[in-house]
């Protein structure tokens, strides 16, 4: 079932139909979302951000997101193909430690990791997937370097970084891995990669021309405004639907409006 999934994924390149991706870290979204037409939940390490209140990822622990990924397994009724983040150090320089940490995820209900990182991390991509458990790659601006490269910036913007992507890319389709998120990149460096490569890439901020988009849910239901980058487009402001809903709550509590008949118990 789940192989059928990856190589479902894998044929929509053939097939070239767009792949779409949200994030998702609760029971109740996922419930949501895996009953609508999106291919692939990500539990994204960005529930750091938009759910924990860090400043970055770096934070996320394997812990929290064995939490987040159970959630979402939970309320994946329509059984949509689970990815989750592996967090910040728990695969990068110890490939033994990347499959202990990837198969806890596994565990935890998702069908594939992703990890950020090419040539760099590859002993590790290739444990992981020599342990039968499927990878998504993510280059371009990769959120857990954050602090190396001082600040989530657009990459790739010159000919020698658009090269060493492309590189790493095919180096990560060599590997196996069945698709790769391209974040924050111009449109035109991405079209390159994606027609150079047989397997998706998912464009978060990367432009048109990728096989697929993937958002984080919080920042295109216009739930989380601490920080919206260029890229993201606001399907809704959800924000303001809360606010309004909770002052008229609270007004209609202190007027003795709320409850009315309909919500007492004779
Ligand atoms: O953590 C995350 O949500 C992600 C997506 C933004 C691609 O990696």
């Amino acid at each position: 079932m789940i192989q059928k999934n990856i190589s479902a994924i894998i044929d929509m390149k053939k097939n070239k139909s767009k792949l779409v991706v949200l994030t998702c870290y609760d029971a109740n979204m996922s419930k949501l979302l895996s009953n609508l037409d999106v291919d692939i939940l990500l539990v994204g390490d960005s529930v750091g951000m938009v759910k924990l209140g860090y400043s970055n990822t770096l934070s996320v622990t394997i812990e929290d997101m064995i939490h987040h990924t159970k959630a979402v397994k939970r309320g994946n009724t329509g059984n949509k193909l689970i990815v989750a983040d592996m967090p910040y150090m728990t695969y990068e320089n110890n490939p033994q430690e990347a499959v202990i940490n990837a198969k806890k995820l596994i565990d935890a209900g998702a069908d594939a990791v992703k990890v950020e990182g090419g040539q760099e991390i590859l002993p590790s991509i290739k444990e992981i997937l020599s342990a039968n458990i499927s990878v998504m790659g993510h280059l371009g601006l990769m959120p857990q370097s954050v602090e190396k490269i001082g600040g989530f910036k657009v990459q790739c913007r010159d000919e020698q970084s658009a090269q060493k992507l492309l590189e790493d890319s095919i180096i990560l389709q060599q590997a196996g891995v069945f698709s790769i998120v391209l974040e924050c990149i111009p449109q035109m460096v991405a079209k390159n990669v994606t027609e150079k490569l047989d397997i998706s890439t998912i464009s978060c901020g990367a432009g048109r021309y990728c096989d697929g988009q993937v958002l984080v849910l919080d920042d295109m239901l216009g739930m989380f405004s601490d920080f919206t980058p260029k890229f993201v487009k606001k399907y809704a402001n959800l924000a303001q639907t809360i606010k309004d809903a909770v002052e008229l709550y609270s007004k209609e509590v202190r007027t003795e409006k709320f409850p009315e008949e309909g919500n007492t118990y004779k």
